[in-house]
């Protein structure tokens, strides 16, 4: 059976880092330029955070080639914020369309349903990214708004939608 996906570990960073230098490589029109941890530093910061704040979530999800995807979940800090945070999902080009982004997204929930306080989950996506939006939709987030023209994408710029969804049980 192929690895599910799972909680990232400290001696995952040399995976993770080559996981986000490839996806900064494709240089993917739905993701920022440059906006990934690409740096030894920066993505053991990023594993250290985690594994510092229980209520952050890091999954990774493993093939042959190493870690080809990822969920990443950042909660509020704000006492009055704490009740929700942002959810980010990426595969690998050459791994898309193969169900390891429902993986990710069922696991996220699953795990998001048992902890403490948290509420909503939101994301923020171009509005171009199709493959994206369907993923989302199907998994119960709806549309909150819309930061028009918040992205530049070569001559174009795009809307970012934000959506959201329960993820405690009562919101089931
Ligand atoms: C969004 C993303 C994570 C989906 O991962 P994936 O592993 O390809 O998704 P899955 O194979 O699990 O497909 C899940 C659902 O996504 C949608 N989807 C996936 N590929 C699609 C495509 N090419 N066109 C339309 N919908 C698509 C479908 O709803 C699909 O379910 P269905 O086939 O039952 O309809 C992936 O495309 C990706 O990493 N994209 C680049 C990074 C990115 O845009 N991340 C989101 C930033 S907010």
């Amino acid at each position: 059976m192929e690895p599910a996906p799972r909680p990232v570990r400290a001696e995952d960073a040399p995976a993770l880092r080559a996981f986000f230098q490839a996806l900064e490589a494709e240089r993917c029109p739905f993701l920022l330029e440059g906006g990934l941890p690409t740096t030894p530093d920066s993505v053991e910061d990023l594993v250290q955070g985690f594994l510092e704040e229980p209520r952050s979530a890091l999954w990774v999800v493993e093939r042959d080639a190493g870690v080809v995807g990822l969920a990443q979940f950042a909660p509020h800090a704000h006492p009055q914020q704490r009740h929700w945070g942002h959810l980010a999902l990426a595969v690998l080009a050459p791994w898309r369309g193969r169900g390891l982004g429902r993986d990710l997204m069922a696991a996220f929930l699953a795990w998001a349903g048992g902890v403490d306080g948290l509420r909503h989950a939101a994301v923020e996506v171009f509005a171009t990214n199709a493959p994206a939006i369907r993923l989302y939709e199907r998994f119960g987030f709806t549309r909150d708004g819309v930061k028009r023209a918040a992205a530049r994408v070569g001559e174009d710029f795009v809307d970012i939608l934000l959506l959201s969804r329960r993820v405690d049980t009562l919101g089931k």
